[in-house]
C-alpha cells in the first residue's frame, strides 16, 4: 500500500532529548529510514512560537504522520499541544471544502516511564482517544498506536531493558508505517 514513493513525517516532541533513553532511541532508527524526515518541536521552537504555514506544508508533503513523544501526565508534552492547536486550523485541517489532511494515515507512537500494569487497555483508549477523534474530525485515517513502558534507568539493568524495549518499539513502528 505504502508505496515507495511515499512519505512519512514524524513530529517529534522532547524537551529533554539528550536525556532521553526511548525517543532517542526511536528516533535515530527512524532517521536512517528512507522517505522519513523528523521534526522536532522543541528544536524548531523553543520559544513555542510555531511557524504555522512551515508546519502544514510539512503536513501536505507526507502520506504518513507520527506523533512521537514521551507521555507526561496521560498526555502529550505541551508544545506537541500548542502545535496541534494551531497547526490544525479551520481551513486547513477541517471546514468546507478544506480537509487537506484527508486521506493521509496518523500514527501515535508514545513511552512511558510506568510499567504495563497501571495501564490497561482502558486507560490506553483514553490516552489516544484526542488523535482518533482529531483524526475522524479531519477524515485522517487513524492507523493505531505503538507504546512502550517501562522506559527509565531507576534501578540496575533498568537502562538495558529500556534500550531494548525501546528498540522492539522501533521496528514495530516502522511495520505499521510501512503497513
Ligand atoms: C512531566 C512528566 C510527566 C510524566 N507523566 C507520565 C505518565 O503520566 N505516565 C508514565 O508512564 N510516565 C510519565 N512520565 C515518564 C515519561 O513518560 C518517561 O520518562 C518517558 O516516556 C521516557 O522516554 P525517554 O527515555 O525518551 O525520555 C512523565 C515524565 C515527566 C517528565
Amino acid at each position: 500500500m505504502n508505496g515507495n514513493m511515499s512519505k512519512t513525517l514524524i513530529i517529534l516532541a522532547h524537551p529533554k532529548i539528550e536525556n532521553s533513553i526511548g525517543n532517542k532511541i526511536i528516533s535515530t532508527i527512524l532517521l536512517e529510514q528512507e522517505n522519513i524526515e523528523i521534526r522536532h518541536l522543541d528544536k524548531l521552537y523553543p520559544d513555542f512560537k510555531i511557524d504555522i504555514k512551515a508546519e502544514q506544508e510539512a503536513l501536505l508533503a507526507a502520506n504518513t504522520i507520527v506523533f512521537q513523544y514521551p507521555l507526561f501526565w496521560y498526555s502529550t508534552p505541551a508544545l506537541l499541544k500548542e502545535w496541534i492547536d494551531q497547526v490544525f486550523q479551520y481551513g486547513f485541517a477541517f471546514g468546507k471544502d478544506s480537509y487537506h489532511l484527508e486521506g493521509k494515515r496518523i500514527i501515535v507512537s508514545f513511552t512511558m516511564g510506568s510499567p504495563k500494569s497501571d495501564y490497561p487497555k482502558e486507560i490506553l483508549d483514553k490516552i489516544v482517544f484526542p488523535f482518533q477523534g482529531l483524526a475522524k474530525y479531519c477524515k485522517i485515517e487513524y492507523l493505531g498506536e505503538i507504546y512502550s513502558n517501562d522506559i527509565h534507568e531507576y534501578y540496575e539493568g533498568a537502562k538495558e531493558n529500556a534500550i531494548q524495549i525501546s528498540n522492539k518499539h522501533s521496528q514495530k513502528l516502522l511495520a505499521l508505517i510501512k503497513n
